[in-house]
């Protein structure tokens, strides 16, 4: 597969009044390619995220670039970047919370409404067999789930959207360690179709082993880039990022 580069950041800057959460961040991802973004607590990790997919909170004012495919995104609304293949797991994850686990799954495969029902439901097969939970509890309210079935069911939806550029915010966060497993395994199958996805992880040793590339943000820039294993082997890495157990 040629690998199409699917995102590239110039010069994205974001702003929260006087705080500079992002500070000219330079960033590409190609098809096919997991790329993870390391840093600190407060470091703009999910500012980042959310400057690439528009969906910033109101206090937040972006300046620079965000190029998909090739085109400049400028103020198109979230909702068209889905459209257009992009896909966000964010931090705070929301669901529709009266709404069973079946129906959370196919409002995530609306932009593919025009494929039919039969191809969407094929698709919520597939992820019913990542994570056979969501299968036994489909007819459940989502507000009524635990919290490692919720951030199942977020993944679960973002994947019904087939994203090519797909961004997760901590998937791991309140995962049981099988399960987590399971999800660095379904992002392991998506690069082998080409997707390209844009990893945030507190377990920055998890998230390197899985990851092509990587960048280290800190205080809004990004100091470190490199293939993981360089990220992996640089010392300041080691010593902030990995050397000690958080
Ligand atoms: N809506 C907001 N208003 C004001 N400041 C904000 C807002 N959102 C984020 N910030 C600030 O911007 C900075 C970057 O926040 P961000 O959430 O991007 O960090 P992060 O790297 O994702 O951190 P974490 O690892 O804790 O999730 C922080 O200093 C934060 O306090
Ligand atoms: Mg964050």
């Amino acid at each position: 597969m040629s690998a199409e580069l699917i995102l590239q950041t110039r010069g994205l800057s974001v702003r929260y009044g006087q705080i500079r959460a992002l500070e000219s961040a330079h960033i590409t991802v190609r098809s096919g390619e997991i790329v993870s973004v390391i840093g600190a607590n407060g470091a703009g990790k999910s500012t980042l995220l959310g400057a690439i997919m528009g969906s910033l909170p109101p206090a937040g004012v972006a300046t620079g670039e965000v190029l998909y495919r090739g085109q400049t995104l400028g103020v198109t609304p979230p909702e068209h970047r889905i459209s257009e293949g992009l896909a966000l797991v964010p931090e705070k994850r929301e669901l529709f919370a009266s709404m069973t686990i079946e129906e959370n799954l196919m409002l995530g495969g609306y932009v593919r409404r025009h494929e039919g029902r039969s191809a969407l439901r094929q698709s919520m097969e597939e992820i019913y067999e990542i994570f056979p939970r969501l299968q036994e509890r489909r007819k459940q309210a989502a507000g009524t789930m635990s919290g490692g079935e919720r951030q199942m069911l977020v993944l679960g939806r973002a994947l019904m959207s087939k994203p090519r550029l797909l961004m997760l915010d901590e998937p791991s966060l309140g995962l049981a360690p099988l399960v987590m497993n399971e999800v660095f395994k379904v992002i392991a199958r998506l690069r082998d179709t080409g997707v390209a996805t844009l990893l945030i992880e507190q377990n920055s040793r998890a998230a390197l082993q899985v990851s092509d590339r990587a960048y280290v943000l800190e205080l809004g820039q990004t100091t470190v880039e490199g293939t993981a294993a360089e990220v992996a082997a640089n010392p300041r890495v080691i010593e902030a990022y990995l050397g000690h157990r958080h």
